[in-house]
């Protein structure tokens, strides 16, 4: 099983997918960083915490709209103009398990902006622990993301670290 989706294939990563995947993890840093103040507004809102705790927290609902579009771009990018195919030197156990974990980081970056939206503007207790929840997950296929792109750089020897690195794509 390599490439059974619809999706050509290219030697390289589109420059903008490689560009948005780096803000999105540093996005992420940053949602890591405040999430807590958001918390707070969440629970004691905006009346109840400091100028500051309010602040980071309307900066929250913003970086996370954010970061739902730039998975959404980066979605329709790869569709649209294709992604580098299933590196050769990769067993295909290692490519299902990408697979399976790239649909799930895609299908979480875009799942937890709209549970947090739901979550504020309806006061949806049961969607923020989801929220939280999904946080959790994200953070544990991330994980399995990162060692599997560094086994496959280091161990199975396929170079993907490199073209996902800036000034390794294509134009289009
Ligand atoms: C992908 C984008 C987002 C990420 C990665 C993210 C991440 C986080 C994190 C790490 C927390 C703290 C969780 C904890 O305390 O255990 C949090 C809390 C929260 N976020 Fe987000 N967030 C995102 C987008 C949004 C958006 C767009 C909203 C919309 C308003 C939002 C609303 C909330 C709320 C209400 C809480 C508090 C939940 C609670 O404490 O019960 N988030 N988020
Ligand atoms: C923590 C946040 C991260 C998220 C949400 C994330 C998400 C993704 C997604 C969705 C893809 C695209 C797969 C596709 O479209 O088929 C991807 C590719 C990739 N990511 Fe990440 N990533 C993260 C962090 C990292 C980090 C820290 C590294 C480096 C160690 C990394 C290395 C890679 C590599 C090498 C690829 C390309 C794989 C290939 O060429 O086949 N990612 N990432």
């Amino acid at each position: 099983m390599t490439n059974s989706t619809s999706v050509a294939t290219h030697e390289r990563w589109t420059s903008l997918s490689i560009w948005l995947h780096w803000l999105i993890v540093l996005l992420l840093l940053a949602q890591f960083a405040e999430g807590e103040f958001m918390g707070d507004l969440f629970d004691k809102g905006a009346a109840g915490v400091s100028e500051m705790t309010a602040l980071l927290g309307y900066v929250h609902i913003g970086v996370g709209a954010i970061i739902f579009l730039a998975a959404a771009v980066r979605l329709w990018d790869r569709f649209a103009h294709g992604r580098p195919a299933a590196p050769e030197g990769e067993p295909n156990w290692a490519k299902t398990l990408a697979r399976i974990s790239h649909a799930l980081l895609y299908a979480i970056l875009l799942a937890m902006p709209v549970a947090g939206f739901v979550a504020w503007f309806f006061g949806s207790e049961l969607l923020a622990e989801l929220h939280k929840w999904a946080w959790d997950a994200l953070m544990v296929i991330a994980g399995i993301h990162v060692l599997g792109a560094l086994v496959n750089q280091f161990w199975f020897k396929t170079g993907v670290l490199t073209r996902i690195l800036p000034g390794h794509g294509r134009s289009t």
